[in-house]
């Protein structure tokens, strides 16, 4: 039976692919304040700057294109079977190729109702405007996990964690809760590999690889590949 790798992936992966991260120097959250565009809070005091903020990005995403690392996971399923559990609302997982992706904190291309979350729509690359309405005659908003809400696919990324054979986590600061606190899941005596330049925060017992993802990733995947052949 194939070896099963849980890939908790954040916004580094994305970086070479020209999307930036959130709490770098010049990241995302330099420019912008959490409580005005990533909060429900921040939607209710100004729906328009939220949608704006929203709609740039998704703009951004239409022009990005996944890199080596996004792909060399695609690849790792020929020899593994791979589940990736993403913080990022980006869809370079899906367009690289990969099968098998769970969005911890909502997708770019989709909208939802404001008045029923669980009321989804596929939007592409397109803005929402102020006024635009869901069936029920509510504002259209990100389907995104704002600050202060909850994280519905947590309880199935824990327990995807908890039955992996190898645990690999990808260009993530690991600051932000629930979501750092999946690696915990992991069985005590499985490997887990950090790959990231920067300095994330400490998982116990990881190999930490210095690198970009662009170049740690496939790297990695290619010797694991090897001991499998
Ligand atoms: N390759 C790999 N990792 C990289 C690269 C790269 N080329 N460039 C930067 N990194 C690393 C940084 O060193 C850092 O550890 O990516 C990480 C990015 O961290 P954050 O900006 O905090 O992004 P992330 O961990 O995904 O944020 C988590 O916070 O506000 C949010 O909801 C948002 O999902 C996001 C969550």
């Amino acid at each position: 039976m194939k070896k099963h790798i849980v890939v908790l992936t954040g916004a580094g992966i994305s970086a070479e692919s020209g999307l930036g991260t959130f709490r770098a120097s010049d990241g995302l959250w330099e420019r912008h304040r959490i409580e005005d565009v990533a909060t429900p809070e921040g939607f209710q005091r100004d729906p328009e700057r939220v949608l704006q903020f929203y709609n740039e990005r998704r703009d951004q995403l239409r022009q990005a294109e996944p890199n080596a690392a996004h792909f060399a996971l695609v690849e790792l399923e020929s020899s593994h079977r791979v589940t990736i559990i993403t913080q990022n609302i980006d869809d370079l997982h899906e367009r690289a190729g990969s099968s098998h992706i769970v969005h911890l904190h909502g997708e770019l291309t989709k909208a939802c109702s404001s008045q029923d979350v669980e009321l989804i729509y596929d939007i592409g690359y397109q803005p929402i405007e102020l006024g635009g309405r869901c069936e029920l005659g509510s504002q259209l908003r990100p389907f995104v996990v704002w600050f202060g809400e909850s994280v519905p696919m947590l309880e199935r990324a824990a327990e995807l964690v908890a039955e992996a054979d190898h645990l690999l986590v990808v260009g993530t600061s690991l600051q932000v809760y629930p979501a750092a606190g999946l690696v915990e899941w992991a069985g005590p005596s499985i490997p887990i590999t950090v790959i990231d330049p920067g300095t994330p925060a400490h998982v116990r017992g990881a190999n930490v690889l210095r690198k970009r993802a662009s170049e740690g990733v496939p790297a990695w995947v290619e010797e694991l590949r090897a001991r499998v052949d």
